[in-house]
């Protein structure tokens, strides 16, 4: 298993709901944590692991006792907006500010099909956002003022050039 990276066309896919939660699913979510855990991130979402379903795995502290699995996820409440530098796995080498909710309640189920109700801030707040954006296919580059987009413009049309070349 590979973190798909920019601008491969299925991180700009709208990822499908876990009808059930079995073992497939169990075992696709040991293998995100260690991918994630290998790639040096804090979350990870399944289209990014070429996998279109509605979850992502996000440890802040990167230490096994905080691993956070979230199911059909959706953002119930938010509130307030912070602006910080923010990056992903399958945006290498690029860094930008984004714009984000500063507080949200995170409804989703678990890997025992038990409904949470999360109240998040900072940084958590962010991860859960970033995350279920990749659920909607939408990376953090889109959600770049003009000018912020600019600034990476070259740097993403390397990235799209690499991985044309390593399509060819
Ligand atoms: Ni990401």
């Amino acid at each position: 298993m590979k973190v798909l990276t920019y601008p491969n066309p299925k991180l700009l896919k709208k990822a499908l709901k876990v009808a059930v939660i079995d073992r497939s699913v169990n075992k696709l979510v040991r293998q995100m944590f260690d991918l994630m855990y290998k790639e040096g991130g804090v979350g990870l979402a399944a289209p990014q692991a070429g996998y279109s379903l509605r979850l992502a795995v996000i440890n802040l502290t990167k230490k096994p006792p905080d691993e956070l699995v979230l199911i059909n996820p959706l953002i119930a409440e938010q509130s307030g907006s912070v602006i910080q530098e923010e990056g992903c796995l399958s945006v290498p080498g690029i860094t930008a500010p984004v714009g984000r909710s500063a507080r949200l309640v995170c409804r989703a189920l678990d890997l025992n099909g038990n409904e949470i109700n999360l109240t998040a801030e900072d940084l958590l707040a962010r991860a859960i956002q970033h995350e279920i954006d990749h659920l909607d296919g939408v990376l953090f580059i889109n959600r770049l003022e003009p000018e912020e987009r600019q600034k990476i413009k070259k740097k993403l049309q390397e990235l799209e050039h690499a991985n044309n070349q390593r399509l060819k």
